[in-house]
């Protein structure tokens, strides 16, 4: 019976414990925004304002390691893209890197992928790179169609999706900026199909003395150099705080699974720099 009871009372602990850190972890807040729709605006302005050099920045920044992981992220649902049928999304897609290194695993011929963002500066200058439908119907003799997507201006915590209709929802680098982190593994939930797979490629910070390593050159250098080539303060300065305060790979799994999912894992990139979480939506 006591020992029933003290259960109890761990248990209460653990969960307020458990209440205060997925409070704490709700979602972006960029500084000065007052709530989510406050944050969510200038999530959105802060990305249109750094769209012209933001490939730049990604590809120095990274030493190029962004192309791996998007390959690597890509790679992981080879059998799902590889179906012509398949209906993917890639939200947050941004500038279409992600989106891009899936096509390449699209068969000719097969349905475009979909490709979200709200940030309109964004969504332009990846719609430019992964293709339109005149290409795939230019010419008079009908040749299978290279894979293409089509970019959709829309946020993410509203998709414009029938429930039940995705076969694969990935994202790249931008859960993080989602003001609610809950109400978006809810709505990829929705739209997703019963046994249909998510992943969410993110950054997380590495532990042991290469983290600390890692931890000086991004929270220090990272915003100096972007200071330098966008010529504004607030958005690499953001990166570094918005990673700091991302749920660790424990909480965010747990709240997958909150949210419903089965199969949550997370497979870290580079040392833990980077990394991939995976799920699916239980049938
Ligand atoms: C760091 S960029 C990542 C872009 C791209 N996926 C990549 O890997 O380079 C984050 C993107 O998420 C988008 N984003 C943030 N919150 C969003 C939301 N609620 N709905 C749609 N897009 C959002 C931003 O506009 C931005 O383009």
């Amino acid at each position: 019976m006591e020992e029933r009871a003290s259960c109890r009372i761990v248990r209460a602990i653990f969960d307020f414990d458990e209440g205060t850190r997925n409070m704490s972890a709700t979602g972006a807040r960029p500084a000065g925004a007052a709530d989510e729709a406050g944050a969510a605006q200038a999530v959105r302005q802060m990305f249109d304002s750094i769209a012209p050099r933001y490939d730049l920045l990604n590809h120095l920044l990274s030493a190029n390691v962004d192309r791996l992981w998007w390959r690597r992220t890509a790679r992981r649902f080879g059998p799902v893209l590889a179906r012509p049928d398949s209906a993917i999304l890639d939200i947050c897609c941004g500038t279409g890197d992600l989106t891009m290194a899936l096509l390449k695993l699209r068969p000719k011929d097969a349905k475009p992928v979909l490709a979200a963002d709200f940030a309109r500066g964004m969504l332009r200058r990846g719609a430019a790179k992964f293709g339109t439908r005149q290409r795939r119907i230019s010419g008079s003799e009908r040749k299978p169609a290279e894979p293409y997507a089509v970019a959709i201006e829309a946020d993410a915590l509203h998709l414009p999706l029938a429930s039940g209709s995705l076969d694969l929802i990935v994202t790249a680098f931008g859960f993080r900026n989602l003001v609610n982190y809950e109400a978006g593994l809810r709505e990829f939930r929705r739209v997703l199909r019963p046994g249909g797979q998510l992943g969410i490629l993110e950054f997380s910070e590495p532990e042991g003395l290469l983290g600390r390593a890692y931890a000086l050159y991004f929270r220090h250098l990272l915003p100096a150099i972007g200071r330098l080539i966008c010529g504004k303060d607030g958005p690499y300065n953001y990166l570094p705080a918005s990673v700091g305060k991302f749920p660790s790979s424990g909480e965010m799994l747990q709240m997958m699974r909150s949210a419903g999912y089965v199969e949550c894992a997370w497979q870290p990139y580079t040392f833990g720099i980077a990394g991939l979480y995976t799920a699916v939506r239980p049938f």
